[in-house]
């Protein structure tokens, strides 16, 4: 009985952090930023802050009936401006009908009627909601979660996941991108440029296992058997003659081949993908069985073993599960369900 309790309570703190709009402060965000001016307060849309030499040096609220609008660096009206970290807030004050994330929960979205009324839609198992572009998309990352929610539009920050990678942050979105430009690959937030020195300094723990370096090379990796074994890519309709054959490794690393017997060089899918050699691209951990360290490259507390009876604690390796009554883990949702999710990582035995 002891046990089956603590187990309920892991999942449900999980749940908890999980359901957090973002975990960010206002120092985490100055820290990934070389330049200067004003931010959002991720834990209050009516607050702000305003950067300088990579530190938090001012901070305010907006007046009564304004939100603070982070791209433009403003405080705007209630009225026509969503608040960045609540949709109720955002529906109580808004005028005109507008879709919004639910915040608490990626797989919802909320539909404010302009009347100071909102509504839950949801966009199904697997599913999250995209703000950006009002629409559903396949998870399990979501597209709120992201720095740039916070940040003004048009910059280049550092990822506070990935040290060495840096997001262009366009209207509140941005992906974790590397730098490509051998040798220097490793992008720098306090300078806002690539070096080929890696100014990341331990303490970046969500990347997983960490034995390649983005375009590190390897003579073996485009050998011919693996490379004839690699699916052909088509870009706009055309066969390429490049390839990307699995570090063999990882669930998220892969070398670029030219050709058979090319040097391969090492990159990694972005943030919250895996790498499906059976495609050739980057896709939804869920979406296929990887047999390598699944907790490498997501920023999950936990995720599924195959076939979703039980799953990985990834910050000790440890395996744990659901409790009997609903045994299977969903690693999209992060929840324990009596259903069996309908992602192949559960599907297969
Ligand atoms: C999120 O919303 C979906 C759809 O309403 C629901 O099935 C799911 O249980 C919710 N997840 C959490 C963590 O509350």
């Amino acid at each position: 009985m002891e046990a089956f309790n603590v187990r309920i309570c892991v999942v449900a703190a999980c749940l908890f952090l999980a359901s957090q709009a973002t975990g960010y402060t206002m120092d985490d965000l100055c820290k990934q930023w070389s330049g200067t001016g004003y931010i959002g307060n991720p834990s209050n849309c009516r607050g702000w802050g305003y950067c300088k030499n990579q530190q938090t040096v001012k901070w305010g609220t907006c007046g009564d009936e304004l939100v603070f609008n982070a791209q433009t660096g403003s405080c705007e009206y209630a009225t026509t401006t969503p608040c960045s970290t609540s949709a109720v807030q955002t529906c109580s004050a808004i005028k005109s009908p507008i879709y919004v994330a639910n915040l608490l929960n990626c797989t919802e979205y909320a539909h404010c009627d302009g009347q100071g009324k909102i509504a839950y839609g949801d966009c199904g198992v697997g599913g999250v909601f995209s703000e950006s572009t009002t629409s559903c998309k396949w998870g399990p990352a979501c597209p709120q979660d992201n720095i740039c929610r916070f940040m003004p539009s048009n910059i280049f920050v550092g990822d506070p996941n990935k040290c060495g990678n840096y997001i262009n942050c366009i209207n509140g979105y941005g992906t974790s991108t590397a730098c490509t430009e051998s040798p220097s690959i490793y992008y720098n937030a306090a300078t806002g440029k690539c070096q080929s020195t890696n100014p990341c300094t331990g303490g970046n723990t969500n990347s997983g296992d960490s034995q390649f370096t983005v375009g590190q090379i390897s003579e073996e990796a485009c050998n011919t058997e693996d490379f004839d074994a690699a699916e052909a890519l088509t870009v706009d309709g055309e066969t390429v003659d490049y390839k990307y054959v699995s570090d063999s490794e990882t669930c998220y690393g892969y070398y670029y081949c030219a050709k058979a017997g090319a040097l391969g060089y090492w990159n990694q899918c972005p943030t919250g993908t895996q790498f499906n050699s059976k495609l050739g691209k980057c896709v939804s951990p869920a979406s296929f069985v990887c047999t390598h360290n699944r907790c490498g490259n997501v920023n999950s507390k936990f995720m599924a073993v195959e076939g979703c009876l039980s799953y990985t604690i990834c910050s000790s390796g440890a395996t744990a599960s659901c409790p009997s009554t609903s045994k299977y883990y969903d690693e999209v949702n992060n929840i324990c369900t009596n259903t069996i999710p309908k992602y192949t990582i559960c599907s297969s035995t």
